[in-house]
C-alpha cells in the first residue's frame, strides 16, 4: 500500500532512468491501461514520447475525438492519430465468422501500427500498458486469451526496429492503476469506464462489420450509456449486490453495459406507415472477474426510457431488447 505521489516520483525516476535521452512510442487505444501509462511516461519524459492512435472505426460514439482532446489537448501529449476506418471496412467486408473478424482486425491492427511506428526512426523504445494480471494471464492460456493478448499488446514489430519494451505499469493490479490515473490528472470518468473488447464494434455488431451497422450501433450505445450514467442506483430484487461502496448511478453499479447490432429486420408502425428496420439487443452485466457474470436487473423504467429514446432518436432502428443470459453459458459479448 504506497502513497501516491511517492509512486508517482519513484515511477518517474525509473523511466527516466530506464530511457535516458531515448525516445519512446505507445500504442494508444483509448482504453485505461494505455493511457495511464501514456499519461506516466509523458510525466517522466515529456515530448520524447510519441503515441499512435489508430481509429479503426470501431470505436464508440465521438471516442477518437475523446482521446484527442484529453492527451493531446489537455495534457500536451504528442499522438499521432490514424484515420484507418476505410482499410479495416475494407478488410471486414463479406467476413463473418467471429474469430476470424478478431484475427483480421488483430492483423491488421499492427499492420497500421508498425507502418507508422516506422517512420518515428529515433523511437528506441516501445511502451505497452501491461499490467499485473495481464503478465500472469499470458503464462496461462484462456478461451481467447492469444487473441486478446495479441492485439492489446501490438506484439510482432519487426525484428529490425528492434525496440525495448517499457512496461511501467507491470506491478500493478487494476485499481492500482486507476488510482495512479487519476493522480496523474486523468478524468475520473475515463480512468473509471467499463471495460472495451479490443476488437471495438467489430464484435457486437454480429456478422459481416458494415460502416452503416457501426453508425446505428454507436448511437444506439451512446443513448443506453447516457442513461445508465443519469439514473441515479437504487436496489432492484434479484440483482447481484456489488462493492463495499454504494455505486452511485447504474453505469457504477455494472459491470460492462453496452448496445449489440443484430443485422435482422423486424416490423414496426410510425405514424399511418409500417417500418423494416433493424434490432438492438442490450447487455448489462453484473461480474467480479468476467469469467462468470449476472445479467443485470434494470430497473424497468431505465430500460423503457432507454428503448424509447433508441426507437425515436436512431432513424433505422425499431425494436430493442434486453438480453437476460448469464455467463455461463452465454458470454458476455455475442462474439
Ligand atoms: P466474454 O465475451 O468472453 O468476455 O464473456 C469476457 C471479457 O473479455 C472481453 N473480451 C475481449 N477483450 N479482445 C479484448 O480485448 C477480445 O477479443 C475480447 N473478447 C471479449 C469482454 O469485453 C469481457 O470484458
Amino acid at each position: 500500500d504506497w502513497n501516491m505521489p511517492d509512486y508517482i516520483t519513484e515511477a518517474v525516476e525509473k523511466i527516466r532512468a530506464q530511457v535516458g535521452t531515448d525516445d519512446v512510442i505507445l500504442g494508444l487505444s483509448g482504453g485505461v491501461d494505455s493511457s495511464v501509462a501514456a499519461a506516466l511516461i509523458h510525466r517522466a519524459i515529456g515530448d520524447q514520447l510519441t503515441c499512435v492512435f489508430v481509429d479503426h472505426g470501431l470505436l464508440r460514439l465521438n471516442e477518437g475525438q475523446m482521446v484527442m482532446d484529453m492527451f493531446a489537448k489537455n495534457l500536451g501529449v504528442k499522438v499521432i492519430r490514424i484515420d484507418a476506418e476505410d482499410q479495416f471496412m475494407g478488410h471486414l467486408a463479406g467476413v463473418t465468422d467471429p474469430e476470424q473478424k478478431r484475427k483480421i482486425i488483430g492483423r491488421e491492427f499492427v499492420e497500421v501500427f508498425q507502418a507508422e511506428s516506422g517512420k518515428l526512426v529515433n523511437a528506441k523504445w516501445l511502451a505497452q500498458g501491461t499490467i499485473y494480471p495481464d503478465v500472469i494471464e499470458s503464462a496461462g492460456k484462456g478461451k481467447k486469451g492469444q487473441t486478446i493478448k495479441s492485439h492489446h499488446n501490438v506484439g510482432g514489430l519487426p525484428d529490425t526496429m528492434k525496440l525495448k519494451l517499457l512496461e511501467p505499469l507491470r506491478e500493478l493490479f487494476k485499481d492500482e492503476v486507476r488510482k495512479l490515473g487519476v493522480a496523474l490528472g486523468l478524468p475520473h470518468d475515463m480512468v473509471y469506464r467499463h471495460p472495451f473488447p479490443g476488437p471495438g464494434l467489430g464484435v457486437r455488431i454480429l456478422g459481416e462489420v458494415k460502416k452503416e451497422y457501426a453508425d446505428l450501433l454507436r448511437q444506439a450505445d451512446a443513448i443506453f450509456i447516457e442513461e445508465l450514467r443519469n439514473t441515479p442506483y437504487e436496489f432492484v430484487a434479484g440483482q447481484a449486490v456489488n462493492t463495499e461502496e454504494l455505486p452511485k448511478n447504474w453505469y457504477e453499479a455494472t459491470s460492462q453495459a453496452f448496445a449489440v447490432f443484430l443485422p435482422v429486420k423486424s416490423v414496426g408502425v410510425m405514424g399511418d406507415g409500417r417500418t423494416y428496420e433493424y434490432v438492438v439487443a442490450l447487455r448489462a452485466v453484473q461480474t467480479q472477474d468476467f469469467m462468470t457474470a449476472h445479467w443485470a436487473h434494470l430497473p424497468h423504467s431505465l430500460l423503457g426510457k432507454v428503448s424509447n429514446r433508441i426507437i425515436n432518436e436512431v432513424r433505422g432502428l425499431n425494436r430493442v431488447v434486453y438480453d437476460i443470459s448469464g455467463k455461463p453459458p452465454a458470454t458476455i459479448e455475442w462474439e
